[in-house]
């Protein structure tokens, strides 16, 4: 295996790579040689610059509108991909939003539609890919999660539950997808600086950073390197676990 190209001759899909984390994970895996694919819901320009910026660095990066919580959208995207491509090496299923809302104030259609963009998409995607990582017996799957999931927050009813969720599927399928040998992980992390968290109010960012023990923001670039860990064959025995990355939020 070449060290500096890991990812030489295997493909791995993104999902939510427009933006923020997403779009980090494919610059870092296309850098690492990987074939990228990844999925936006309405980012069409920002798409195409990353499209570009990957070519121009001499990787390959293709993105794909898809509504993550449209099941049958999801299956007609993995079909074609695998029939053009072939197996998949790795699924990272990263999309997400928040849709903070206070309890008393509760709009269901929200709520809903945060389980389905964080949860349903990531057991859509992963449903529709994991057959042809078995049958090349190999794999690996890792799970967007978040320390919501672990430590409360006001406002995140629906957005903690998911992220909850997303620790106990990563459980659930890293046992029923050991047999052929593919590992499924989750990666939660704290406060990280993506558009996502420059909508917090700045007093409030400002009492979240003191109350960090490392004092600052997690960078995109940090949380790639531990996908991209993960993603690797030196990662063959870890599976069925969450990973934080949260600058010691939950020491
Ligand atoms: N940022 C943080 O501090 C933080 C902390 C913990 C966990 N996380 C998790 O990390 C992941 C990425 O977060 P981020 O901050 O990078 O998010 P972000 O900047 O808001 O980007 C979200 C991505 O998801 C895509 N997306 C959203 N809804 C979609 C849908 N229905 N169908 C297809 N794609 C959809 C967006 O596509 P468009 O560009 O087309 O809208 C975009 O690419 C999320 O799962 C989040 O919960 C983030």
């Amino acid at each position: 295996m070449d060290a500096a190209q890991p990812g030489k001759g295997k493909w791995v899909l993104v999902t939510g790579g427009s933006r923020g984390i997403g779009r980090a994970l494919v610059k870092h895996l296309a850098g690492q040689g990987y074939q990228v694919v990844f999925t936006y819901q309405s980012s069409a320009e920002a798409a195409r610059e990353l499209e570009r910026e990957v070519a121009e660095q001499g990787g390959q990066a293709e993105g794909h509108a898809c509504d993550g919580r449209d099941y049958d959208a999801v299956r007609q995207v993995c079909e074609q991909l695998v029939e053009r491509l072939g197996e998949p090496y790795g699924l990272i299923n990263n999309m997400g939003m928040t849709g903070d809302q206070l309890l008393f104030k509760f709009d269901i259609e929200r709520y809903r539609e945060v389980v389905a963009t964080n949860l349903d998409s990531s057991v859509y995607f992963s449903k529709c890919l994991a057959p042809a990582m078995a049958a090349e017996k190999r794999g690996k799957i890792i799970h967007m999660s978040s320390v919501s999931g672990l430590k409360g927050n006001k406002g995140q009813v629906g957005y903690s539950a998911t992220k909850a969720a997303m620790m106990g599927i990563t459980r659930s399928m890293a046992l029923e997808l050991a047999r052929f040998k593919i590992n499924v992980n989750a990666i939660a992390p704290g406060y990280i600086a993506t558009e996502m968290v420059e909508q917090i109010p700045a007093d409030a960012r400002k009492s979240i950073t003191s109350s960090i023990p490392l004092k600052r923001f997690g960078e995109v670039e940090e949380v790639a390197a531990l996908a991209s860990f993960l993603l690797s064959t030196q990662a063959n025995y870890i599976t069925g676990q969450t990973f934080l990355i949260d600058g010691g939020l939950t020491a």
